[in-house]
């Protein structure tokens, strides 16, 4: 039993916060061991073809150089067999740098340069002469390569049920429309690095780097250069922004561990803002939809088809249309998700992959029947509220949908909209209101955590997960105080370690709910621990009494208005120096029968001015359905992190592909626009209550993605509500509104 919350759903700082405003929290660039030496890598200019020769003499006789790592001075050891298969990729042959002289898309790693300083290693790269040998009729655009379109080796989507197509043709409203969405990249403000150190002694690796799992990095390491998993430590105590470009451990990884082991030094090699732009993305997607209803607005059918980008020797896959046969009541439903190979590097998830994709198709979809019907958008999602998931026929465990569309709508005051386009207008600005649902899984994996409370009163609280900025250190730190009853002070909360606890990636939004429960559940056995010593220390107090009605408050333990004893006595009485306890968790079987997702709705006003076209968002109301919400104040960041997000995935995103040597040509944070201050005015989140007794026993349904789901597809709606225009591709620029 625990007595009145005092952490658990009070906003709380950062327990790092002090560390990261004043330069102490480490960044995986910023370890220098004894004797590092720097790695800096050369990528393709071609896209498809071969590596004739490398020519590094040059640039090894520069002073300063060490070595130029390229397929041809590799150890074979290293290189993979056609048949291996990697636990992390997805089917396909798993790329690896410098395996052999074939070129798969243009920016591929093909040779590393080490040299003294970073500043030597980059000079010397421009010495390093590679001649290709192109081979023509690469592709980097799936529009054009739809006939390739494939379904192998992709999930299928939930089965249709009724009979989409005969419902569509009989229907008396109906749309048929395409939207595209270009590749987007993550750009976290941190770039990838990596800081490996070979240990010739013992055969192990010291690895320092950037990645939102450390066993993610471990394992693959161990698979590369078979090791035993011991012999590969991974640290990442912080990580600057990953969003999922994390979720892989990416090429700088392998080429500091082969450097290093190769050369016998610790090797640091960090990617260059544009070299940022040379692994995964979040691919580039055509969805066609087809909605139809009655003249009420009673959904009739739903066709959703998507068509996504991927790379040659992968086929990564998003969760994209199945969104739409969850969000609605609708008894006529064909889903079909299709990937398009091109001459890429395989795309990787990004921020609610899959669902701000999906959802920004289906939510302008919506917004374009509700047109069509003559009916208020927000009025046509509640004639086709869902009260059930009808893709597993399952209940959700808690959906409290309504009440985030009833709040988003005061608060916005939704009552005010002009349903005519172009209708309402301040000078010279057109104003358009727009809506849309969000949606995200509430997930959770299986997470181990330990726990050891020492004399002193201090308790240490462990677990192998990370913490991407998202507030993890924070969150964990405040369920144990608040399990304990101890101050936050005296917690300490460790991440971030291979030598750790095993933890799940941190993606998903799954961290809150897994290693929460985990960090839950070992600092109940801790207070069992505790209760059991306590017996025996003190029986005159405790030996006739039950555990479930022991209070744990104030350092101290007692039973109901029975009198106390601090834990520091229980353990001096005791003669230990302290407990530890360590825990596995995992989702409760009763979980299965539910589904359970977090639920959203964003209400956006636009102002598009008429001469220039120009777009203005003076304000955005976001309601959130989210469980319990463990942070108000973390949890709110996450959320207008994802409204921004959501502003420029709208307006401005877009990797631009030169189809003439399939190169990003806009690879820098300059050309390549995200939403800045300048582009994000009013942000108002809302947390609607919601108990969630079922998806996990925080009830806590994690916030990372839910934030940037349905905003691209609020603003196009409002844009049209302004405009009277419908931009179906983004980014919505002033040249297609115009
Ligand atoms: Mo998230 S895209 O699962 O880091």
């Amino acid at each position: 039993m625990i007595a009145d919350t005092k952490y658990i759903g009070k906003s709380t700082r950062r327990v790092d916060g002090i560390k990261k405003v004043t330069g102490q929290a480490p960044y995986s660039a910023e370890f220098n061991p004894a004797d590092l030496v720097h790695g800096y890598v050369i990528n393709s200019r071609i896209s498809r073809g071969k590596i004739l020769s490398i020519d590094s003499d040059k640039a090894l006789q520069f002073p300063g150089v060490r070595e130029v790592f390229t397929h041809e001075n590799i150890p074979v050891e290293v290189k993979i067999d056609s048949d291996y298969t990697d636990p992390l990729s997805p089917p396909g042959n798993p790329f690896r740098p410098l395996n052999d002289e074939n070129i798969l898309y243009n920016g591929q790693p093909i040779a590393l340069v080490v040299a003294d300083t970073f500043e030597t290693a980059a000079f010397a790269a421009g010495l390093v002469k590679v001649e290709y040998e192109k081979e023509e009729g690469f592709e980097v655009d799936i529009r054009k390569n739809l006939d390739i379109a494939t379904t192998e080796d992709v999930p299928d989507p939930p089965e249709p049920r009724g009979d989409a197509k005969a419902a569509y043709e009989s229907s008396e409203v109906k749309i048929d429309t395409e939207y595209y969405q270009p590749r987007e990249y993550h750009n976290p403000m941190e770039p990838f690095a990596s800081v490996a150190i070979w240990n010739k002694e013992d055969e192990s690796f010291t690895i320092y780097d950037k990645i939102q799992g450390v066993s993610s990095s471990q394992q693959y390491i161990a698979g590369v250069f078979n090791l035993e998993k011991e012999k590969v430590r991974v640290i990442s105590p912080f990580i600057g922004g990953a969003f999922g470009s994390g979720l892989r451990p990416q090429y700088q990884l392998f080429m500091a561990a082969l450097a290093s082991k190769a050369l016998e030094l610790p090797v640091k090699v960090v990617m260059t803002r544009t070299q940022m732009f040379s692994f995964g993305h979040r691919p580039a997607c055509l969805q066609k939809i087809k909605l139809s209803s009655d003249k009420k607005g009673k959904l009739r059918s739903i066709q959703h088809q998507a068509f996504a980008e991927t790379s040659r020797f992968e086929k990564f896959n998003e969760t994209v249309v199945d969104w739409s046969g969850l969000m609605y009541q609708c008894e006529n439903v064909a889903l079909d998700y299709q990937l398009v190979p091109v001459d890429v590097y395989t795309p990787l998830d990004m921020r609610a992959p899959g669902g701000s994709t999906g959802m920004f198709a289906l939510e302008c979809a919506m917004d374009e029947l509700a047109v069509k019907a003559g009916i208020d958008p927000l009025e046509l999602r509640l004639i086709n509220y869902a009260e059930q998931d009808q893709n597993e026929k399952k209940p959700f465990s808690s959906k409290e949908l309504k009440a985030c569309y009833q709040r988003a709508a005061e608060k916005f005051g939704w009552e005010n909209r002009k349903p005519e386009p172009r209708s309402h207008k301040k000078a010279n600005q057109l104003v358009g209101y727009g809506m849309a649902t969000g949606v995200w899984e509430a997930m959770q994996q299986k997470s181990a955590a330990k726990a050891i409370f020492t004399s002193e009163g201090k308790l240490s609280v462990s677990s192998g997960t990370a913490d991407i900025g998202t507030g993890t250190y924070t969150i964990m730190s405040q369920i144990a105080a608040e399990m304990l009853g101890i101050s936050i002070e005296n917690v300490e909360f460790k991440l971030g370690d291979s030598t750790l606890p095993q933890a799940p990636i941190e993606g998903g939004s799954w961290t809150a709910s897994s290693v929460g429960s985990a960090v839950k559940l070992v600092c109940k056995e801790l207070q069992k621990n505790l209760f059991e010593l306590a017996k025996r220390s003190h029986p005159e107090l405790f030996e006739n009494m039950l555990f479930e009605n022991a209070i744990f408050e104030n350092g101290e333990v007692r039973v109901g208005e029975g009198a106390s004893v601090s834990f520091s006595e229980i353990l001096a009485v005791s003669g230990q120096d302290q407990v530890e306890v360590e825990v596995n968790s995992e989702p409760a079987d009763s979980r299965s029968d539910f589904s359970c997702y977090s639920h959203s709705c964003v209400m956006v006003e636009v102002h598009v001015d008429e001469d220039t076209g120009m777009i203005q968002i003076p304000r955005v109301v976001s309601a959130i359905a989210g469980g319990k919400i463990l942070n108000p104040k973390t949890a709110r960041s996450q959320i207008i992190g994802g409204i921004t997000w959501g502003i420029g995935m709208a307006l401005e995103e877009e990797g631009m592909m030169d189809d003439r040597n399939g190169r990003i040509m806009n690879a820098n944070l300059a050309e390549y626009q995200v939403a800045v201050h300048a582009d994000v005015q009013e942000l108002e989140v809302i947390f609607v209550p919601e108990t969630d007794e079922i998806v996990n026993p925080l009830g806590a349904k994690g916030l990372g993605e839910i934030g940037i789901v349905g905003v691209a597809a609020a603003i196009s709606n409002a844009i049209y509500n302004a405009t009277g225009k419908r931009v179906r591709e983004l980014p919505i620029s002033l040249d297609k509104v115009l």
